[in-house]
């Protein structure tokens, strides 16, 4: 007998169980070379981490999301920088060490995915570090 998990299925389908809201939502990624990538990201998880698990090229993510490496800078798609909301002070201070940083500079690693986010668009720079 094969016993199905509803809540398995319905995470499958990115909704929770009774139409809550979704747990998976699409990240386009585009690299310096204007190649875009779109991926699923789990709510809950971050923008880097969803990088990593999609093998995001230009996203190093040296310190695993901590916060303390700058290799998982993106822009941030201008549609985009007020549901993404701004960088905090320790975020800023790492963003110093980014290459060629924007006024929509963000470490992916401090962006949490959430449902508002889905259809988000993040460029990466040329350069990391
Ligand atoms: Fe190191 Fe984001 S992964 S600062």
């Amino acid at each position: 007998m094969v016993k199905i998990n509803f809540r398995d299925t319905a995470a499958y389908y990115g909704a929770e169980p009774g139409g809550g809201a979704p747990t998976k939502v699409k990240i386009t990624f585009v690299d310096s070379h204007g190649q875009a990538r779109t991926v699923e990201g789990e709510v809950g998880s971050t923008v880097m981490e969803t990088a990593r698990r999609n093998d995001i090229p230009e996203i190093a993510a040296e310190c695993g999301g901590a916060c303390a490496c700058a290799t998982c800078h993106v822009y941030v798609d201008s549609a985009w920088s007020e549901k993404t909301g701004k960088a905090s002070q320790m975020e800023e201070d790492m963003l110093d060490f980014a290459f060629d940083v924007q006024p929509n500079s963000r470490l992916c690693c401090q962006i949490t995915v959430r449902p508002e986010l889905d259809g988000l668009i993040v460029k990466t720079p040329l350069q990391q570090g």
